[in-house]
């Protein structure tokens, strides 16, 4: 079923579609999780199906997995890949210094192992996701199961000194039952505001026993994509400090971008 995009899916799709003309024959790219980085997965296996391009995908979750398949990409577990060229991702909030938040979907933990062992990190995001300083977002840490009420009570006792808006840490559900991550775990979301030391918060996060990793991703994104809502996109190189603006035209009816799930 073919259907119009709404302006934040316009933005989403334009900032997925843009970033995978960074991809070139041959190279092994880490595949984000969430709608943002679907419209990039799809945007690939367009590529894949008519250049004929040659790449190994890693995907950051099964979610991810099932929809590379679909798009006819090769897929691979990071053990086989090792090392990676590129990770593209989405991500929940990201600040001036092109650090973020990750997690609202849960996959925190294989986003950032899968990131971290790539080259390069670009980011893709609709213009919303830019913030002065982050903490609107809930901030998600992957905690495990056993004992996770303790690690709760841990987690908020250590926020108790630092300088964020607030405190409240809650943990996520799907349904009436806890959120079970990929890898077996659950997750807490921190309800902080502002974050005003994100890189000391994250140290002191996985210093906490029970707790996996945070969703703090600091200095290890290179490049952002932002997406308009009316297909615009702005390339922003932060390695070399260059911003290139354009614009993506979707095709009538815009075939890669159905069965969005709306
Ligand atoms: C999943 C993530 C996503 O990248 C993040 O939640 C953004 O999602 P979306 O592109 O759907 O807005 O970190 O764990």
């Amino acid at each position: 079923m073919t259907r119009e995009l709404s302006p934040v899916e316009t933005a989403k799709a334009a900032a997925g579609r843009r970033s995978v003309d960074f991809i070139e024959d041959g190279m092994r790219v880490g595949l984000g999780t969430g709608s943002t980085a679907a419209f990039m997965v799809r945007a690939l296996g367009e590529r894949v199906r008519k250049e004929g391009l040659n790449i190994t995908g890693v995907p950051t979750s099964s979610q991810t997995a099932e929809l590379a398949r679909q798009e006819g990409i090769r897929v691979v577990a990071l053990d086989e890949a090792k090392w990676l060229d590129l990770t593209i991702d989405g991500a929940d909030e990201f600040d001036g210094d092109l650090n973020l938040i990750k997690g609202g979907g849960g996959a925190l933990l294989q986003e950032k192992i899968v990131a971290t062992a790539s080259d390069r990190m670009i980011v893709i995001a609709d213009l919303a996701k830019e913030v002065a300083c982050l903490g609107a977002f809930p901030l998600p840490i992957e905690v495990v199961p056993f004992g996770w009420k303790t690690t709760k009570l841990l987690v908020e006792e250590a926020l108790d000194p630092l300088d964020v808006l607030g405190r409240e840490v809650t943990l996520r559900m799907s349904g009436d039952r806890a959120f079970i991550t990929d890898n077996g775990n659950h997750i807490l979301d921190l309800h902080l505001g502002r974050i005003a030391d994100a890189r000391q918060l994250g140290h002191m996060l996985n210093q906490i026993p029970g707790v996996v990793e945070n969703g703090l991703f600091i200095d290890i994104c290179d490049m952002v994509v932002i997406g308009h809502g009316d297909g615009r996109v702005e390339v922003r190189d932060y390695s070399t400090g260059d911003v290139e603006k354009g614009r993506i035209d979707f095709p009538e009816p815009d075939n890669i971008f159905t069965d969005i799930g709306g």
